[in-house]
């Protein structure tokens, strides 16, 4: 239905935090894909507390896209994170790095499966464009693509200058005009500057909440109206902005509406 990236030009400005934030807070149905080439974070974080099967994932997924059996597979490979409601899944990301050239072929199907999957939004946590094997086919078929930027200060927004620059390269063209914006952490600085020099418009702000990013790290209890959790949840409204602005046929909300969980 619709296929959110998250992203970051390089250093960690918290994509992942943000990513699973969304995943967890937003009123509608959700499954974070774990597609970050240096590996995921969920089953040595959030989750680490579990005993979970290991042999599920976006690799086996990944073969699966090679055998053609991706949509068959994909339940398969899921996590449910609000267990037993199967409304907020995960798909727990690479163990080894060295394993993301071969995620490098899967890319496109697996792209394609994300931006067609029906009741679910999904949020595919990219990790770093510079870093190597970053997956571009993925992303050219988001319907919306944010550069997460941790906007403290110029210096910690100046390596978005060079991951624009490189969306523009290896994106279709009009893609970064059209379906690329930013998602502020910790802004200190004005978004309206930040947003006309990289020019990319902000969709939406994360504060910075040490207790909540520790929790969605699997370090101690969360709480769900603390600032960054309710930030993340207001965050939908304006992401759905955004994809009604960059794609109209994308932006349909989804009808089913969850309740928030306390
Ligand atoms: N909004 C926030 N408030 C406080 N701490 C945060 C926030 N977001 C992230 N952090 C902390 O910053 C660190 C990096 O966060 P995270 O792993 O989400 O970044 P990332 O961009 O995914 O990094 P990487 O590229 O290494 O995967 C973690 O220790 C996390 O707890
Ligand atoms: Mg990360």
């Amino acid at each position: 239905m619709t296929l959110i990236a998250l992203v970051s030009a390089k250093g960690s400005p918290g994509v992942s935090t943000a990513a699973l934030a969304f995943t967890l807070t937003w009123p509608a149905p959700t499954m974070l894909a774990e597609c970050d080439p240096a590996g995921g974070d969920l089953l040595a974080g959030y989750l680490s507390r579990y005993e979970l099967p290991t042999n599920r994932g976006v690799l086996p997924l990944a073969s699966s896209a090679l055998r053609g059996t991706a949509e068959q597979d994909l339940a398969g490979n899921l996590i449910d994170l609000d267990s037993p409601r199967q409304q907020r899944m995960a798909l727990p990301g690479l163990t080894e790095p060295s394993q993301s050239s071969s995620l490098n072929l899967a890319w496109t199907s697996l792209g394609d499966l994300f931006a067609r999957m029906t009741g679910s939004t999904v949020l595919a946590d990219c990790g770093r464009l510079a870093a190597a094997n970053a997956p571009w086919a993925l992303l050219g078929r988001a319907d919306l693509v944010l550069l997460t930027v941790r906007a403290r200060s110029l210096r910690t927004v100046s390596p978005a200058v060079s991951a624009v620059g490189a969306m523009r390269r290896e994106l279709p063209p009009g893609f970064v005009e059209s379906s690329v914006g930013l998602l502020l952490v910790d802004s200190g600085i004005s978004g309206r500057d930040i947003s006309r020099n990289l020019g990319v418009p902000v969709v939406a702000s994360l504060p910075w909440d040490t207790g909540s990013a520790a929790a969605l790290a699997g370090e101690g209890r969360g709480r769900r109206r603390a600032p960054l959790m309710k930030a993340a949840a207001a965050a939908y409204d304006s992401v759905c902005t955004a994809l009604a602005v960059s794609r109209p046929e994308a932006s349909r909300r989804d009808t089913e509406r969850l309740p928030v969980i306390r």
